[in-house]
């Protein structure tokens, strides 16, 4: 696989980007397997690092590895954490159903997995490589012991593009399942002083999959197609059914595309805190948007909105390329 990408300049030239290197770190989950597929083409994966979220880590790592064989890839996957922090464990089987990737016929899993300590390979790639992207897209648990155990590699890696939080909740009023699943580890990387970008909900329910997409994704015809058409109509199906909307937000493939593709984005800094304690609020992001001397200076780059018919195409290419 190639390790940079071309881009048209505005005179035309081509010029070629170097593709961000990344360990994604993910509970597959349905919008998590449209992560790796979109990850794969357009960065240099490093490494696939699964967390207890959607469903507990058994099938987390099982549904990263069983992704990774479906669309032949060659990427280690290394389970990571099978808890939060300190919060009760919570998972997300009402959207993603009980396998995590509810929808497609999964085929027997023969895939191996690299290692059962995603936190330590973390440390270690970190330390070693250049200019690495973390890519979280699930509980910040992995990310948050990494940082704890090994603080040195917080000002080593290139920064975190993660998918959590935003104005409003989609587990309580006000909280995201990514961060509502362990506000701890959260509260630990939105304090680390890292460079981040955070892609909340407000951002993801602009990247809606619908009917006519799942159709022109289908219509391609290879694996890859057949395979996310099935995952976003049943992801589609839970959305309206659950929430009543009649489509499906693309949460974690943003966290990717906000680093392959930044000029699709309008990305601004924020000051962002996660919310431990409140009674009604507890896993909320509390988000500075006063434009006043008393805001607090940003601590983190929030992405404010998407160009989605672009970003659409984008993944409508991506899927052809397999
Ligand atoms: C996030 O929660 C999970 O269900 C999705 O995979 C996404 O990462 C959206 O709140
Ligand atoms: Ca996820």
């Amino acid at each position: 696989m190639s390790t940079s990408r071309v881009s048209p300049t505005s005179s035309n030239t081509l010029i070629k980007t170097p593709k961000p290197r990344i360990i994604l770190d993910c509970d597959p989950g349905h919008d998590d397997a449209v992560a790796i597929l979109f990850a794969a083409q357009h960065c240099e994966v490093l490494a696939i690092t699964a967390v207890s979220g959607n469903v507990p880590l058994k099938l987390t790592q099982h549904n990263a590895r069983l992704v990774t064989q479906l669309l032949e890839l060659d990427l280690p996957v290394h389970a990571g954490a099978s808890r939060p922090i300190t919060a009760e464990a919570l998972h997300a089987e009402f959207i993603h159903g009980e396998s995590g990737l509810g929808g497609p016929v999964l085929p027997d899993l023969h895939y191996p997995l690299t290692s059962e300590d995603a936190v330590a390979h973390i440390i270690k790639t970190v330390r070693e490589e250049e200019d690495v992207w973390l890519v979280p897209v699930g509980p910040l648990t992995n990310i948050a012991l990494a940082f704890r155990t090994a603080p040195d590699i917080i000002q080593k890696i290139k920064g975190i593009s993660l998918m959590g939080g935003g104005t409003f909740g989609n587990v309580t009023p006000m909280a995201e399942f990514n961060i509502y699943a362990d506000p701890e580890a959260a509260d630990i990387v939105f304090s680390s002083g890292a460079n981040i970008i955070m892609c909340g909900l407000d951002l993801t329910h602009q990247y809606m999959v619908d009917t006519q997409t799942i159709a022109a994704i289908r219509d391609i015809g290879n694996i890859a197609a057949t395979f996310t058409a099935d995952l976003m109509q049943f992801f589609c199906d839970m959305y309206e059914e659950k929430f009543g909307i009649h489509a499906g937000p693309l949460h974690d493939p943003c966290a990717v595309m906000a680093i392959t593709h930044p000029e699709l984005f309008v990305l601004e800094p924020r000051h962002v805190t996660v919310e431990l304690t409140g009674t009604h609020t507890r896993g909320m992001t509390v988000i500075d948007e006063r434009r006043t001397i008393d805001a607090q200076p940003s601590n983190l780059t929030v992405a404010q909105s998407i160009d989605r018919d672009k970003a659409i195409d984008l993944l409508i290419e991506t899927i052809k390329l397999y």
